[in-house]
């Protein structure tokens, strides 16, 4: 695809294919600064939700990115990386983005507004000189590793680029993780703050932009249907499962000092957990939704260590392919007691939760892909079929089904036809690709929508990352430095036999990997 070499002109249409959705306000002029513009996730997740943010025509004719990194390359070779980069995800069906083509105009939208600039963050003068390119409003996108996050920040409050002027914003994006644990969260927040306003700082949690899940509360909080049966009257237990097929795959050197409880509980799950069982905020503003989150996170009683499972994959097969063991993987140690897998209960004190135990579960090399929901009712308070065919019903149970399946699964009971009373368990089903027109989406989208319009809801406060870790802070305490309990379990299984035991102790057993 040939690219424009020439500056985008504040007049430069939006392109052909654009056409905001109704009712969306498009985003305000901006420099976005990338800061990592050679990393991962700005090739796979940025680019392709900029990419489509511009064919939704939200962005601002004024909008342009700006790429820093170390490496020494020009603007004309990023653009050129990118492109390339983009063009190869037509033919990676298993790529976070994939289009059957790349529309030209759309990304040569995005391609004319790029600029690269190679600059040392740890340098102050390279850092001032950045600044000057950037005129009014300014977000500035920390896609670099965690140890960079307090130091970068502190680098731009020192050359004066997140200073707020003349009604210009000037945000700040933190990727994951953020922090190890609680104490060094609560460094990582004290020293971004003595620098930023917390309404200038979005920290990111990418499973917050994928739409099933802003549809939780859509649906908790725009039916009348649930929210009477959302509570400890009805409900029996939650169980929140982020069970993935992949391994550690090439993130050895990451994952190796982070382990499935870190990478994923106090940010993703807690996120879903979030969203199911916090209290209806008065409003959707940020600060009301993140209060109400707050209080939730507030009310989980610290997890006991004897409340936690954790196991590791061993050599086996996902999907028919054979795995090599994680301790076998690159930058990882052949005696390594990290856990790729973690199963923990969690116990709400406040008054809708109190005796309803949530059940959390993630691990990797599992025999399925699922992300989902199981909220478990409470058996009918008569069984009034005791004398039919019909003994014993399972529980009616409302699955979010959050990915691969998009929707809602609602399980219950119905008349088996004939003449005898007899009721068989059935399966309604709402699933997004039935209904709605679905386009090509990385999740990024609205995070970066929402940071360029001042909308911070689908970002966690200091407060909510704080209480999360403070929950899962004895576990972590407990495991550091001993391998004591970690289960080894075959890759394709469900997880370690500890995990269906935690269960088990209470009557209960997780829904199956291979259920919807
Ligand atoms: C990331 C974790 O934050 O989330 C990964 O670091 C994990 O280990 C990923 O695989 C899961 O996200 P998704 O969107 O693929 O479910």
């Amino acid at each position: 695809m040939s690219l424009p070499d020439t500056p985008p002109s504040d007049a430069t249409p939006a392109p052909a294919t654009s056409r905001a959705p109704a009712g969306a306000r498009p985003a305000p002029a901006c420099t976005l600064v990338i800061f990592g513009a050679h990393g991962d996730l700005t090739k796979r997740l940025l680019m392709p939700a900029l990419y489509n943010l511009a064919g939704s025509g939200l962005l601002d004719p004024g909008f342009r990115i700006i790429g820093v990194d170390r490496v020494a390359s020009t603007t004309a070779q990023w653009r050129d990386g990118l492109t390339e980069m983009m063009q190869s995800f037509t033919h990676d069906p298993n790529a976070e983005f994939h289009a059957p083509s790349i529309d030209s105009a759309q990304w040569g939208w995005v391609c004319e507004r790029l600029e690269y600039v190679q600059a040392d963050f740890g340098d102050l003068a390279q850092v001032r000189a950045l600044g000057e390119k950037i005129p009014g409003n300014a977000i500035f996108y920390l896609a670099v590793s965690s140890r960079f996050f307090a130091p970068v920040v502190e680098m731009l409050g020192r050359a004066g680029l997140v200073t707020q002027a003349d009604g210009h914003f000037r945000r700040v994006v933190i990727e994951k993780p953020f922090g190890a644990d609680l104490k060094s969260a609560q460094e990582l927040n004290r020293r971004i703050l003595a620098v930023l306003d917390e309404s200038q700082v979005y920290r990111i949690d990418h499973f917050l932009g994928k739409e099933t899940v802003q549809n939780i509360l859509a649906m908790r909080f725009g039916n009348l249907l649930f929210e009477p049966l959302w509570r400890n009257e009805f409900i029996d237990h939650v169980q929140i499962t982020a069970a993935e097929t992949i391994g550690v795959e090439q993130r050895g050197a990451f994952y190796e000092p982070t382990g499935a409880l870190r990478d994923m509980i106090p940010n993703h799950l807690f996120q879903l957990f979030g969203m199911v069982a916090m209290e209806p905020p008065n409003s959707f503003s940020a600060d009301t939704v993140r209060t109400s989150k707050e209080q939730l996170f507030e009310a989980v009683r610290p997890i006991a260590p004897t409340d936690a499972v954790r196991g590791q994959y061993g050599a086996g097969t996902v999907e028919g392919k054979p795995v090599i063991a994680y301790r076998e993987s690159p930058g990882v140690a052949p005696d390594s007691h990290t856990e790729t897998y973690v199963a923990l209960k969690l116990h709400v004190d406040n008054w809708r939760w109190a005796g309803v135990p949530f059940y959390l579960r993630t691990g990797k090399s599992l025999g399925g892909r699922r992300t989902e929901v199981v909220v478990q009712f409470k058996k009918p308070p008569m069984m009034m079929f005791r004398d039919t065919e019909t003994q014993e019903l399972p529980p009616n149970r409302i699955i979010l089904n959050i990915q691969p399946a998009q929707g809602l699964t609602v399980e219950m009971g119905a008349k088996r036809p004939g003449p005898k009373m007899d009721l068989a368990e059935v399966q309604v089903r709402f699933r997004y690709g039935d209904v709605f027109a679905q386009s090509p989406n990385v999740g990024y989208e609205t995070l970066l929508y929402d940071c360029l319009t001042g909308d911070a809801t689908l970002f966690q406060r200091a407060d909510n990352i704080e209480a999360a870790w403070r929950a899962v802070d004895p576990v972590l305490k407990a495991w550091a430095g001993n391998a004591d309990g970690l289960e080894l379990y075959p890759a394709g299984a469900t997880g370690p036999k500890g995990a269906d035991e935690l269960l088990e102790r209470d009557g209960r057993a997780w829904y199956p990997l291979d259920g919807v």
